[in-house]
């Protein structure tokens, strides 16, 4: 069995704007609906987690404007608030939402995840990102952003004060005793005073230890400072790597690296990323598969605002025609997935690396009907050795159905993934296999 999850790849934002099945979307941009039916959905489908992206930028690097990303629609709300009502409208569904270690200071996110944690009885996770356009930085008030492995290193103190935080309270602390009168027993409530080389934080959290203790910390970044990161920090971990052998190294590697920081490799849940493309007949998904390639070589600007995006450089001063220019030493963006992509571009057009790097953040290409999927996906896991994957559909209600009412039930079919919750809290769920 392994486990399945659902990535929003633009967190609490717009999805099928202005596109087919987007639904109402014009008319209910803020309104949670949509995401509290896809919460539902996925716990119908028996799903460990649903993971919110986010960032705190309108881009602005494409072509030196704002204009592409607002022109299509790239905003995004705060996920923090969201969460609570995902979890009111739901019981065993894991909820992540993303935090950058960079902006938020640890008190105020220790003190905010604990009483996330309470309010969902357990079942919240954190998405712990360093961020990487300088504009982020900007708007919290630094001139620009760290360098790359800094920013590693500080997110690493970052979640050691964090736990401090968290651990201020010893178990039994909470005595509640109407007796006495007594509500907490002070000897066992302590000051975390943490000091490190980037952070300083006094404590104790002026909350009460909650269900999970820590949050589920997830972790999605492919370098091998983001791999550290989180093999040693994360419950689990987010790959983007194409193909079964990549796919297997990087479980493999980061096992490895899970041992050198003296955990249990069984003990963080490494999901591959997948766009399944579903349809009733096999004929019928490809024909849509083709639709889908199609639109995106008639138009490359929104995968090149991506790349400018990641990388924090201007891909449309390049000659889409020509060869790419050195970016070495140039970014101080997403790193792994900038190198995968100079990697993918070697001896090729900036637009045939656009191309040839089409699906390249999916693991492997699923096309087919639900039970077709279904039997690749158990095969791809069967020689990965690996722990599931992760949808990163848009979240129409279209996708929604066909994935939590198609697929699901053909994995479970298979036997491939869970019918039922084992537990209450979500890290329990998480590693019940
Ligand atoms: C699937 C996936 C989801 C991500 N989600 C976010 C996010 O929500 N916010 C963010 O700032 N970065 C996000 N990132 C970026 C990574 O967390 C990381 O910062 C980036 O990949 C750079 O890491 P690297 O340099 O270690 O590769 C995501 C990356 C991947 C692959």
């Amino acid at each position: 069995m392994f486990h399945m999850a659902w990535f929003l790849q633009t967190g609490f934002g717009a999805y099928g704007w202005n596109q087919q099945w987007s639904g109402n979307v014009a008319k209910d941009l803020a309104n949670p609906q949509l995401f509290v039916d896809l919460a539902t959905s996925l716990e119908r489908a028996c799903f460990d987690y649903m993971m919110l992206e986010d960032s705190s930028v309108i881009p602005d690097v494409f072509q030196g404007t704002m204009e592409n990303s607002l022109r299509g629609g790239t905003i995004r709300f705060d996920p923090m608030p969201l969460v609570p009502l995902l979890a009111a409208a739901t019981s065993k569904l894991g909820i992540v939402a993303t935090a950058a270690t960079t902006f938020y200071p640890p008190f105020l996110a220790a003190r905010l995840l604990n009483t996330l944690d309470h309010l969902t009885q357990g079942r919240v996770g954190v998405n712990l990102v360093t961020a990487s356009p300088h504009a982020a930085a900007q708007n919290y008030g630094y001139a620009q952003h760290f360098e790359h492995d800094l920013r590693y290193r500080m997110a690493d103190e970052w979640v050691e004060a964090v736990k401090a935080l968290w651990d201020t309270w010893e178990p039994g602390a909470l005595t509640l005793n109407e007796e006495t009168g007594v509500f907490a027993d002070y000897t066992k409530v302590h000051r975390a005073d943490f000091e490190g080389e980037f952070y300083k934080t006094r404590g104790p959290l002026n909350t009460l230890p909650s269900p999970q203790g820590y949050p589920v910390i997830c972790q999605a970044g492919g370098s091998p400072a983001g791999k550290d990161f989180g093999a040693r920090n994360a419950d689990t971990l987010i790959a983007s790597a194409r193909g079964v052998d990549k796919m297997k190294a990087y479980r493999d590697d980061v096992s490895e690296r899970m041992i050198k920081f003296g955990r249990d490799p069984k003990d963080a849940k490494v999901l591959f990323l997948v766009e399944p493309v579903l349809g009733d007949t096999q004929e019928e998904a490809q024909a849509k598969k083709d639709r889908m390639d199609a639109a995106f070589f008639a138009n490359p600007e929104p995968a090149l605002a991506a790349l400018c995006y990641i990388s924090g450089l201007d891909f449309s001063t390049f000659d889409l025609d020509a060869p790419l220019p050195d970016l070495t030493g140039r970014h101080n963006g997403h790193q792994s997935v900038v190198e995968n992509f100079v990697r993918a571009a070697e001896g090729k057009t900036l637009r045939e690396a656009l191309g040839a790097t089409r699906d390249v953040s999916t693991s492997v290409t699923l096309v087919g009907t639900p039970d077709s999927v279904a039997a690749q996906m158990g095969e791809v896991m069967d020689e990965v050795g690996g722990d599931g994957f992760l949808i990163a559909l848009p979240v129409t209600r279209k996708n929604i159905t066909e994935v939590c009412d198609g697929l699901a039930p053909a994995l479970r079919r298979r036997g491939l993934i869970r019918d039922s919750y084992e537990h209450d809290t979500f890290r329990e769920n998480l590693l019940a296999f």
